[in-house]
């Protein structure tokens, strides 16, 4: 008999993934993965730790699973295991059965069975320099979508970021490995891939380096778009503004943290670039990569941050109009550098102001981005046959990854489409046919 695993994805894209790598693991030693919590005897949370409320969320979580399912064995897998280590399993009040970093799920089946067999808690957290997971072939979701991880970890230390100590050292897979498995992903039927990693752009295998690899890809017969996630800005050379600018299967558009405007606060996050240089970047990446859509990320209330300070990243929010951003309070992170030289000194009634206009600013600056595509005809890959909100329409997404609806006409995911923009939203499109 399998031993019945049920496990839940927080956090980003690399979680998801992580999560497919697992059920590989798994299914092939001793253990079948449910999708209903009640069936299982093995619940496992794979978690995240970027944000306070991530972590909250988790110990909710543990309680209510041992309220409804109180011989499950319960494992926390991902950040939270490497950021907490220990400290969970010996919290008497968690309950928490095992726990395995982000390097160590290769070891969950020999977890499981020690805990068997001795009936004590077992971990590994360890973080590797070479794990790639490079041999495991994820156990993916079917439809268009496939993530592909094409390197882990972290070296560049933000203060505020908890990543590169729950993920550990940069390291890369060989691009040979990774169109390999692109080939069969296309075989398989996806037509979007979306490049994996925590500083995707910082790629580096041997003599190749992102741009290379991004060619190679794209060059596989039959893949119809390729995104990736998540860069830095420091990474962005102009030969990867290039190849994105010749290779119609490179989608144009670019992920550009910001996290903040002023230059001092950008120094104290160890951003390595100022407000200038980003502003000098993003208008060469726009000619190199004309049309180009550009998102970013955006922390208000970082530690000594003053108000005049914060009016600074509202500014180059203005210079640059994001089409899209996500944009978070400071929120202060177990042994990061900015944990222990900072004091988290912006009280919360001022991040939460500062929120609010960064808020409202990318609305009006998403809806404008929006109308811009009003009358315009955009090639949609179909995501969702059926939209949730209503049946009678197709969900697709576009080149720059914007997110159209349109009255169905036989449509199946997968399809490529063409769509005229005719209406704008803030949060998206409508079009038809
Ligand atoms: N490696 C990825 C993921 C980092 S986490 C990347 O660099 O993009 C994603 C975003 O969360 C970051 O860009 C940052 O804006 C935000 N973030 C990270 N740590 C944070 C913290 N301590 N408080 C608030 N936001 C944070
Ligand atoms: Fe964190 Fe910076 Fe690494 Fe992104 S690049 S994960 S923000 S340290
Ligand atoms: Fe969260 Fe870890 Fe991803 S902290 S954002 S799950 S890298």
């Amino acid at each position: 008999m399998k031993e019945k695993v049920f496990i839940e994805t927080y956090g980003c894209q690399m979680n998801v993934y992580d999560t497919e790598l697992v059920k590989s693991i798994l299914t092939k030693h001793k253990f079948s993965i449910v999708d209903k919590e009640e069936q299982a005897e093995i619940v496992m949370l794979n978690t995240c730790s970027v944000r306070d409320n991530a972590n909250r969320k988790i110990y909710n979580r543990v309680h209510e699973i041992k309220k409804q399912n109180q011989n499950a064995l319960i494992g926390v897998l991902g950040c939270m295991a490497t950021n907490f280590k220990k400290d969970l399993l010996d919290n008497t009040k968690l309950k928490i059965d095992f726990i395995a970093g982000p390097d160590s799920y290769k070891q969950l089946p020999t977890l499981i069975e020690d805990l068997r067999e001795t009936n004590e808690k077992t971990y590994d957290i360890n973080l590797s320099e070479f794990e790639t997971y490079s041999d495991v072939y994820p156990v993916r979701e079917k439809g268009v979508n496939a993530w592909i991880a094409v390197m882990r970890g972290c070296n560049n230390f933000c203060t505020f970021c908890v990543v590169p100590y729950t993920r550990g050292r940069e390291r890369s897979r060989d691009p040979l490995n990774v169109v390999e498995e692109v080939k069969r992903l296309v075989s398989e039927g996806y037509k979007q891939v979306t490049l994996l990693g925590q500083n995707v752009n910082s790629y580096k295998f041997e003599d190749f380096d992102f741009a290379d690899l991004i060619k190679m890809v794209s060059d596989v017969e039959g893949v119809e778009r390729i995104r990736y996630t998540s860069p830095h800005p420091k990474d962005y050379p102009t030969k990867l503004l290039k190849v994105m600018a010749e290779r119609d299967n490179v989608c144009k558009q670019l992920h550009m943290p910001l996290q903040a405007g002023n230059d001092r606060v950008l120094h104290k996050m160890n951003r390595t670039y100022t407000k200038q240089e980003f502003l000098d970047l993003i208008a060469h990446a726009r000619e190199i990569i004309p049309n180009v859509k550009i998102s970013t990320d955006i922390i208000v209330g970082f530690p000594t941050e003053t108000q005049e300070e914060f009016e600074d990243t509202v500014e180059v929010m203005n210079k640059v109009k994001f089409d899209q951003a996500f944009i978070f309070k400071y929120s202060e992170r177990p042994n990061t550098r900015a944990a222990q030289k900072f004091p988290d000194d912006v009280s919360e009634p001022d991040k939460t102001k500062r929120i609010v206009e960064c808020v409202e600013l990318q609305k009006e600056h998403s809806l404008e981005s929006n109308q811009s595509e009003i009358g315009k005809t955009h090639m949609l890959l179909i995501e969702e046959e059926f939209s949730k909100k209503n049946p009678e329409l197709a969900v697709g997404r576009t080149d720059c990854n914007k997110v159209v609806s349109f009255l169905r006409n036989n449509n199946k995911v997968g399809d490529l489409v063409p769509v005229k923009i005719t209406q704008a939203s803030p949060h998206g499109l409508r079009g038809l046919l």
